[in-house]
């Protein structure tokens, strides 16, 4: 099974790619943490990423384009795999298109998480993460079991990413209806588009989007 989770930035695309990537044993493709992986290693391209991510402005799609094209041949994507985060622009969307075709496979769902401005920049702001592991946390929303022990690993250091400011968040928003809002006509076409109410609490949220895989 193949999806995309669609939704402006803090929407909890990522949230619910963890959770249902666990469950269904798809691999969880995220954008945003390969870009941050890249950066983290650096080389010739890692400043030129880190200052586009922290302007909040979208990375070129050719750059995207390349990355998902190389990390869907991998063996983790065989049984298919959660897009979190891509496509953002109707070129990705019609590159990833003729991925398809070519691999002979198909988009099963695009779910898309409708969630109001306002409450995507508290999400936003409060959001943090395991040092070691990568899991997801949120100051309100989703702490630890215990706390600063991160569920996951017991990793006991956290971090929050450089571009969670409140300005930046204005223009990550701005590129959201701009250049990737455009793909929900573009998917409402092809019959395969949700909506799920990404107001309501992240056990909801899954649930929802179970539903939406079972029918
Ligand atoms: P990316 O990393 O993809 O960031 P984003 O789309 O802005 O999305 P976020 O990761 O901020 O939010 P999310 O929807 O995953 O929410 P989360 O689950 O964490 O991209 C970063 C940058 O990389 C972009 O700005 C761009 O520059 C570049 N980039 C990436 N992909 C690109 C592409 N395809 N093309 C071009 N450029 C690209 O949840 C947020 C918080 O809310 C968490 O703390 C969580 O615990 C909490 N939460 C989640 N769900 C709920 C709920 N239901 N109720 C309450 N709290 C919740």
């Amino acid at each position: 099974m193949n999806l995309i989770l669609l939704g402006p930035p803090g929407a909890g695309k990522g949230t619910q790619a963890d959770i249902l990537s666990q469950r269904l044993g798809l691999a969880k493709l995220s954008t945003g943490d390969m870009l941050r992986e890249t950066v983290k290693q650096g080389g010739k391209l890692s400043q030129k990423l880190q200052d586009i991510m922290s302007s909040g402005a979208l990375v070129p799609d050719d750059i995207i384009v390349a990355m998902i094209r190389e990390r869907i041949k991998a063996p983790d994507c065989t049984n298919g795999y959660i897009l979190d985060g891509f496509p953002r622009t109707i070129a990705q969307a019609e590159a990833l298109d003729a991925m398809l075709v070519a691999e002979g496979a198909a988009l099963n769902h695009v779910i898309q998480l409708k969630v109001e401005d306002a409450a995507l920049v508290s999400r936003i702001a409060g959001r943090y993460s395991c040092a070691a592991c990568g899991a997801g946390y949120h100051d309100s929303y989703k702490v630890p079991l215990k706390e600063g022990e991160c569920d996951s690993c017991g990793g006991k250091e956290f971090i929050r990413r450089k571009d969670d400011t409140a300005e930046t968040v204005g223009k990550r928003l701005e590129s959201y209806y701009a250049q990737t809002l455009p793909l929900l006509p573009y998917y409402e076409k092809t019959g395969i588009l949700s909506t799920v109410d990404g107001m309501a609490d992240i056990k909801i949220v899954e649930k929802q989007i179970e539903s939406i895989i079972a029918r």
